[in-house]
């Protein structure tokens, strides 16, 4: 399997409503941070994540989070 692309290297700082997500996990989504099924064929797959209530998430951008899908700061050693 191929390393992530790394999308940006900061992570996208959202309101979310409460609800189910996928997480893009390979960088290749054009609709960032969410999968858009451009893993096909990667290797990768997107990660579900759900929230209770309404809430400020870091979503993680450049892929190397240890915590996916939030930012772990792995970002800072690229
Ligand atoms: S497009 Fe990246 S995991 Fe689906």
């Amino acid at each position: 399997m191929d390393k992530p692309v790394v999308a940006d290297t900061k992570p996208i700082v959202l309101d979310l409503q409460a609800g189910s997500y996928w997480w893009c996990s390979c960088g290749k989504s054009a609709g960032q941070p969410y999968c858009d099924g451009s893993h096909k064929g990667s290797g990768f797959a997107p990660q579900q994540f759900t929230l209770e209530k309404e809430q400020k998430a870091a979503l993680c951008l450049c892929k190397q989070t240890g915590n996916p899908p939030y930012c772990d700061g792995s970002h800072a050693k690229l």
